[in-house]
């Protein structure tokens, strides 16, 4: 009784708050697809609902030229600061550098880097000397960046291409990644990995989002309280949310599903860091995090 309170509760919250968290509550169940036609206005709404990852199993059909060349002119479109797009995108056919790269392989992979090297070497061509060398510059071409591979995601998908977006290039050696791909050293930072292609089968559901209180915010930012707490616990509880990674963590012996999430997967990466990481070595050497550096 007082779960179905609570859910309630935070439906009802969610709905002050803009609605998203009823609608993904009824719309990531098996019969998505036919809500979202019945309740979303248009065309880019249904797509961007229908998203949902593909965790690796993709079939062996590749994505045909013109089908690249559609979603990458589209991956362009997405806003970037001064227009300079600071990113580079590689395009990958080849199934085993995929691999290599980043753990998984599909119909194509797109490498999305924030990367300063074509507006360096511009402005050197016309005589000028631009530098580059700094976190604020990092952080607005991550933006960038991020904004054109998320782009990709959902111009695929209105193509009915699924993806898979991945940091698996940040596992491992990540040196590699430069080496494969042939990445200048400096001024340039791979961020994320996308595979497109079809699945092989299809997911049981698509997942849910919080879209209510600690994510949604009005006016101001909204300290958590303990009741706030106890609601995102339950939606998390609530199977039909869809909002679990591993759906069957009640059958594994956990009372809630974040006792799993921070107890079996968070767990190794939310280790204290006590030595430099290779990340923030290769972030030096791009010279994004150095403002000594030259360019
Ligand atoms: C930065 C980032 C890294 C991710 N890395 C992986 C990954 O390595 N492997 C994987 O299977 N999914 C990965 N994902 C996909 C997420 O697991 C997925 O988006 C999330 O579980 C929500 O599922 P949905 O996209 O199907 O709604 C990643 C997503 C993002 C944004």
């Amino acid at each position: 009784m007082k779960d179905q309170i609570q859910r309630r509760r935070f439906i009802k919250q969610s709905l002050a708050a803009g609605g998203s968290m009823f609608f993904m509550a009824n719309l990531t169940s098996l019969k998505a697809e036919k809500k979202i036609k019945n309740i979303l206005a248009n065309e880019t709404l249904q797509t961007i609902h229908n998203l949902r990852t593909i965790h690796g199993n993709f079939s062996k059909k590749n994505l045909t030229h013109d089908q690249i060349r559609d979603i990458v002119d589209a991956t362009v479109q997405a806003a970037n600061s001064s227009n300079i797009q600071t990113y580079s995108i590689i395009v990958v056919k080849d199934r085993q550098k995929m691999q290599n790269v980043c753990g998984y392989q599909g119909g194509c992979m797109l490498v999305f880097c924030a990367d300063h090297n074509r507006i360096h070497r511009s402005a050197k061509y016309l005589g000028y000397s631009y530098h580059s060398d700094n976190i604020i510059n990092f952080v607005t071409a991550t933006m960038n960046t991020m904004l054109a591979a998320q782009t990709a995601v959902i111009a695929a998908k209105s193509m009915g291409i699924d993806s898979l977006l991945t940091n698996g290039l940040h596992r491992g050696d990540m040196d590699r990644v430069w080496k494969i791909l042939n990445l200048p050293e400096k001024n340039c930072f791979p961020l994320i990995a996308l595979i497109l292609g079809y699945p092989t089968e299809e997911p049981v559901y698509n997942k849910g989002r919080l879209g209510g209180v600690g994510v949604v915010h009005h006016e101001t930012y909204h300290s958590l309280t303990e009741e706030d707490l106890d609601e995102i616990t339950a939606a998390y509880d609530d199977h039909s949310t869809h909002l679990a990674l591993n759906p069957d963590w009640d059958k594994q012996g956990f009372s809630h599903y974040q006792d799993w999430l921070y107890r079996d997967w968070l767990d190794e990466a939310s280790n204290p860091i006590n030595q430099e990481t290779q990340m923030f070595q290769l972030l030096k050497r791009s010279g994004y995090v150095d403002l000594q550096n030259e360019s």
